[in-house]
């Protein structure tokens, strides 16, 4: 059987996956490329670090160029994260004809219409399943198996990481830091975490999932977004109380030629399976006009689910040479369907107030809501201190702007102390 070189830039959660996928299901891979797969170098950060798996002295470099220089090499897999050497190295190496597989929905996300372009000159194949929910093969769905449909909706639970966290909190009890250690150790985390916890991450993948479906150049920028950082103990017990689980979700959907786009932590009701899906696991709800609801379930994070979308790639290169769907993820806002604004989007919502137990605070902020065209689904008073407590609202359909204006006008109450959280409802109706 033909040989075929290739090379790993990151030997690290996913590079060691992909590794371990190469040597446990060598017969296959054999049989379903055609090919016998070698892995001629890895490139790493410290030549001497200690590993876990062993690897032949010669394999391992710190020196791209001993890659890039290489015409044996065909494939390059890059698996190193992060922006600047990534996306650099991924460019030489097609403009030395090596096709590329990666994982990186940073670069895809801010680059993607460049190493697009590039691709196309140096007919290099551009692979990028493992960018997007890890092991779900969300990208070929969208690209594929339903281009027959106009999608009407995507709603995912696309970060392992904040998955894990909030199931961890609401499950276990576990304290935001505990489980955040935890996801890291499991190797779920970017490797600066922030981009998990603050909603980066999701944002990225949402814009290259939304390009993709919706054909058009997405700005990641034009997202709105909101972390996990902010959400406690207590909303974790309000949502359980009010029938809902908090998610962290990213939801595209267009509407009169406009997208909206958005990543948010979310109360999802309890009795949807959405609210179901744990840990590290990821779901991809997407509702097109001729599937209706279908929904994709898996693990979105870890070594091996995501090593499966690489090596998946890397077959597909080797077995069809066929070019996938390109990303128009770009910062230029050319062929640009137009982003709501926030404020102009509605959803019910989750609102927590801190306030001084004095009589009349109720009237005052429901007459403020009702001025405000808000209506009130229900309240739940807990009084948890001897001096404040605690007012939880479920509201109906509202638009962000009355939300907002309606707060505006509650934190002036000398009774109201402070807006503790705002959470969006997805009731998926
Ligand atoms: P890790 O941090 O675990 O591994 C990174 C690897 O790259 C390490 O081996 C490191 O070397 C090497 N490396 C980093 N910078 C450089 C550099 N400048 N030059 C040479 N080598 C470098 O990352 P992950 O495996 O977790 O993630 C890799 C990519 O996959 C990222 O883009 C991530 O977003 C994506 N991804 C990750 C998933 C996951 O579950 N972890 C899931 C889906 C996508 P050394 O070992 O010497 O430190
Ligand atoms: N850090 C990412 C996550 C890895 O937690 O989902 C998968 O893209």
């Amino acid at each position: 059987m033909e040989k075929v070189k290739i090379a790993i830039l990151g030997f690290g959660n996913v590079g060691t996956g992909v590794w371990k996928i190469l040597l446990e299901n060598k017969k296959e891979i054999m049989k379903r490329s055609n090919y016998d797969i070698e892995v001629a170098k890895i490139l790493v950060k410290d030549i001497n670090k200690e590993r876990d798996i062993a690897l032949p002295r010669e394999v391992l470099t710190d020196n791209i160029d001993d890659i890039i220089n290489d015409e044996s090499i065909k494939i390059v897999v890059e698996l190193i994260g992060g922006r600047g050497e990534a996306k650099e190295y991924m460019i030489r190496a097609m403009k030395a004809k090596k096709h590329i597989v990666t994982a990186n929905k940073l670069v895809i996300a801010n680059w993607g219409k460049e190493l697009f372009r590039i691709a196309k000159e140096e007919n290099a194949l551009f692979y990028y399943e493992a960018s997007v929910a890890g092991g779900i093969p969300i990208i070929r769905e969208i690209n594929e198996s339903l281009t027959a449909n106009r999608i009407q909706q995507i709603t995912g639970i696309i970060n392992g990481t904040t998955n894990y966290v909030l199931s961890k909190m609401t499950i276990d009890g576990s304290g935001f830091n505990e489980a955040l250690k935890e996801a890291q150790e499991k190797g779920y985390a970017e490797a600066d975490p922030t981009s998990d916890i603050d909603g980066y991450d999701a944002v990225y993948k949402l814009a290259i999932m939304a390009s993709l479906a919706y054909g058009t150049e997405v700005d990641h920028d034009c997202i709105y977004r909101e972390g996990i950082r902010n959400i406690s103990d207590i909303d974790i017990q309000y949502a359980k109380q009010f029938g809902y689980t908090i998610k962290l979700l990213a939801i595209a959907k267009e509407e009169n030629n406009k997208l909206e786009l958005r990543v948010h932590p979310t109360f999802i009701p309890s009795s949807h399976p959405m609210a179901n899906v744990n840990d590290a696991f990821n779901a991809i709800l997407i509702k097109g006009n001729a599937v209706g609801e279908l929904m994709l379930y898996g693990k979105g994070a870890g070594a091996l689910p995501t090593g499966s979308a690489v090596v998946g790639d890397i077959i597909s290169i080797l077995r069809n040479n066929v070019a996938p769907t390109e990303v128009k993820a770009a910062n230029a806002k050319v062929d640009f369907k137009e982003v709501k604004k926030s404020n102009d989007n509605e959803s019910e919502f989750y609102i927590r107030l801190d306030f001084k137990d004095k009589a009349g605070v109720l009237g005052d902020t429901a007459e403020i809501f009702g001025k405000n065209n808000v209506s009130i689904v229900s309240i739940t008073q807990d009084v948890a201190h001897k001096t404040h407590s605690t007012l939880a609202f479920i509201t109906h359909k509202s638009s962000e702007k009355n939300i907002n204006n309606s707060l505006k006008k509650i934190v002036e109450l000398e009774s109201v102390n402070k807006v503790e959280s705002i959470i969006r409802i997805e009731s998926f109706n």
